[in-house]
């Protein structure tokens, strides 16, 4: 099974030349859009039989979690191929959760189990090699911490230099260390996250490839988050994936790579997705609610990998609820903390931003929109060591009974 896909507008569809600038007609993100017809069922058994099968090689391609499904990633060719056997990650179990909050089953499908702790690699993966592949030296992106810092591995594995432009004061500790070990030279911009990304797209980057997910090779290597937690859960749909929304690249992603496994017949329903925003940086839960267009906000949340006020793919992640029947949901600071005091009491560990999923499930089952029967999985996008003074103010307040 070998796929096509079409670089083109994600909103008025018109093919483009290139992938490293908006649409020319419309000035919206592009995207690469499958073409191809399902297959039978069982070709798509053979399919995934042979993916499985590819983990036990000793090909690096075939030990990464993204390239492993290369037939359905656009092209690249392989001696570009930067990998850090990125995609291995775990899913978790959580059955004490699952009691507690009333549903059927909750597993955590853990990202933040990746190269660098974030699931930034999954698609930095695609990015690098894609940019290395055009003869690209240098990699650039404004970040909250996992982006720089998973660009930065990316790019020193392919000899590219790598800047990256992060909000001063407003990013964690560790994930500026990490990022620093890597070796990327890092430019603070006063403001937001947002103030960094626009500082980048408004500005000469001279040749460096953008490697924010704007960039549409990014979501591809993100979608295969669909096929890994398929894979794991034998190929059974869940009734309902939750992600944490920041930039939206991720929901978008995810979304997509579950109508691709749809439309190739690999599954035949979609899981309905919710997206969860940080109270205090919700434009996105604002838009879905009201059904208006973007309306930017400036940022403000402990959960500082997700301090985004003006989303760009907010019109694909909104595609992507309409397509799966998908809700989106905000959470306050204080709810985060409690849910990540939870999933590290479980043993598992998260950043903060990651633990808003719990929080926007604590929230949905309560709103009666997440039921008793459904069977949830929740995306854990960052390591827990990735924000460790978040770790330091969770605890006390356990240890403290508050
Ligand atoms: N979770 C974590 C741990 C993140 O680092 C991010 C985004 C998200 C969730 C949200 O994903 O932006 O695709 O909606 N971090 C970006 C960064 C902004 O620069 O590392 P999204």
């Amino acid at each position: 099974m070998i796929a096509r896909y079409e670089l083109r507008c994600s909103r008025c569809a018109k093919p483009a030349l290139r992938h490293d600038a908006p649409c020319a007609a419309c000035g919206e993100l592009l995207e690469f859009a499958l073409q191809a017809a399902p297959v039978d069922a069982s070709a798509a058994r053979a399919y995934v039989a042979m993916v499985a099968g590819r983990r036990a090689g000793n090909d690096p391609l075939d030990r990464s979690g993204i390239w492993r499904w290369r037939e359905l990633l656009p092209p690249v060719p392989h001696d570009a191929i930067v990998t850090l056997a990125e995609g291995n990650v775990p899913l978790y179990d959580a059955p004490e959760i699952a009691a507690r909050e009333g549903v059927a089953a909750l597993a955590f499908l853990h990202l933040g189990m990746n190269p660098t702790g974030s699931f930034k690699d999954l698609g930095m993966t695609v990015a690098i090699s894609a940019a290395r592949a055009a003869g690209a030296g240098r990699a650039i992106c404004a970040s909250t911490g996992n982006t720089a810092s998973s660009m930065a591995a990316y790019a020193a594995r392919a000899g590219m230099e790598a800047y990256a432009l992060v909000p001063r004061g407003k990013i964690s500790g560790a994930k500026l260390a990490q990022m620093r070990d890597y070796g990327v030279r890092v430019v603070e911009v006063e403001g937001s996250f947002d103030d960094a990304l626009a500082a980048l797209t408004d500005g000469a980057h001279d040749g460096a490839a953008v490697v924010n997910s704007i960039n549409p090779y990014r979501l591809e290597g993100q979608k295969c988050t669909a096929f890994a937690m398929l894979e794991a859960r034998s190929w059974k749909v869940p009734d309902w994936v939750v992600v944490p929304g920041g930039n939206l690249g991720n929901s978008s992603a995810i979304g997509k790579g579950f109508r691709e496994a749809r439309a190739l017949g690999l599954i035949d329903r979609l899981p309905r997705i919710a997206v969860v925003q940080a109270e205090g940086a919700a434009p996105f839960v604002t838009l879905y609610r009201s059904g208006t267009d973007l309306i930017p906000v400036v940022p403000r949340t402990i959960a500082s990998a997700i301090a985004v006020g003006a989303p760009k793919s907010w019109r694909k992640a909104r595609a992507e609820l309409d397509a799966s029947n998908g809700v989106a949901v905000a959470v306050s600071d204080e709810e985060i903390d409690a849910a990540k005091g939870r999933i590290g009491a479980a043993g598992i560990g998260c950043e903060p931003a990651s633990a808003a999923t719990l929080a926007g499930i604590v929230r949905l089952r309560a709103d009666g929109i997440l039921s008793a029967s459904d069977d949830i999985v929740a995306v854990l996008t960052g390591h827990v060591l990735k924000d460790s003074d978040a770790s330091v103010r969770v605890a006390d307040r356990r240890d403290v009974g508050a």
